[in-house]
């Protein structure tokens, strides 16, 4: 039994009083929910006051991004940095990464392997965009981000990484992949780890279906025998749509 994850990516939203606000607010509704594991990645500058904030609750905290090395990297953060300011996790490998920033599958592997020698767990994103849906390469794209992201990895190291299958088309977007559409796809990805690892590793890695998840579509998602979990933007901005989301409502 794969224990479900609700993850709130805030990028690059919430002033450090702003993410205290909501912060507090989630805690306070959420902390009943002890079926499920809530993730929070604030933006950096606000990272430490919600560590204080959020010390006696069991919302995890993660970093948004970070860079495979320490040193001379004017404006990066690394994964020691991150653990040292109470994150437990850290989101590697994001669409906008990918996208707007041209980080490469080699990048993004240097970046996890980093992250999980500094004691932190991934979140390792992958996704299509809509031309190669269109080209029919979607599962193409999707074992080859996997195996190039994941390379080198051993079977304790896949232990401590969740996958996030996130169409890139569907982010931010309000167009959701439908319900046959993400099982399909988190079940090709399931199957891609029992090749590239083993089946118990890929039997209980957590995989987080994340794309315009809404109070109104999480339901259908969350039914999908393949989708523990999702990773939410946009929605995870106001406290009563992550809650409801948190809440979704089991089979
Ligand atoms: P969205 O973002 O929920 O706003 O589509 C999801 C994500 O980028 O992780």
């Amino acid at each position: 039994m794969r224990t479900p994850i609700i993850a709130g990516n805030w990028k690059l939203n919430k002033t450090v009083d702003e993410a205290l606000a909501l912060a507090r607010d989630l805690k306070g509704k959420l902390s009943a929910l002890d079926d499920i594991e809530i993730i929070l990645a604030p933006p950096f500058t606000a990272l430490a006051p919600l560590a204080t904030a959020l010390n006696d609750s069991a919302i995890v905290l993660a970093g948004q991004n970070c860079y495979p090395t320490e040193g001379a990297f004017t404006g990066e953060i690394s994964p020691a940095l991150l653990r040292d300011v109470g994150c437990r996790a850290v989101i590697i490998g994001h669409s906008e990464r990918r996208h707007l920033f041209a980080e490469s599958d080699d990048f993004i592997n240097q970046k996890i392997k980093a992250a999980l020698s500094a004691g932190l767990k991934v979140i390792f994103c992958i996704g299509e965009t809509l031309t190669e849906r269109n080209e029919n390469r979607t599962f193409e794209v999707l074992e080859s981000q996997t195996r190039n992201g994941l390379a080198g990895l051993d079977r304790a190291a896949m232990c401590r990484l969740t996958v996030a299958y996130e169409p890139v088309w569907a982010i931010g977007t309000g167009q959701t992949a439908s319900n046959e559409q993400a099982q399909e796809a988190h079940r090709y990805i399931r199957n891609l780890l029992a090749k590239m690892v083993d089946s118990s590793t890929a039997e209980n890695t957590r995989i987080l279906y994340g794309g315009s998840v809404k109070p109104d579509n999480v339901d259908g998602l969350m039914a999908q025998s393949d989708i523990d979990g999702a990773l939410v933007g946009g929605a995870s901005l106001k406290a009563g749509d992550f809650i409801r989301i948190a809440r979704f409502k089991r089979n």
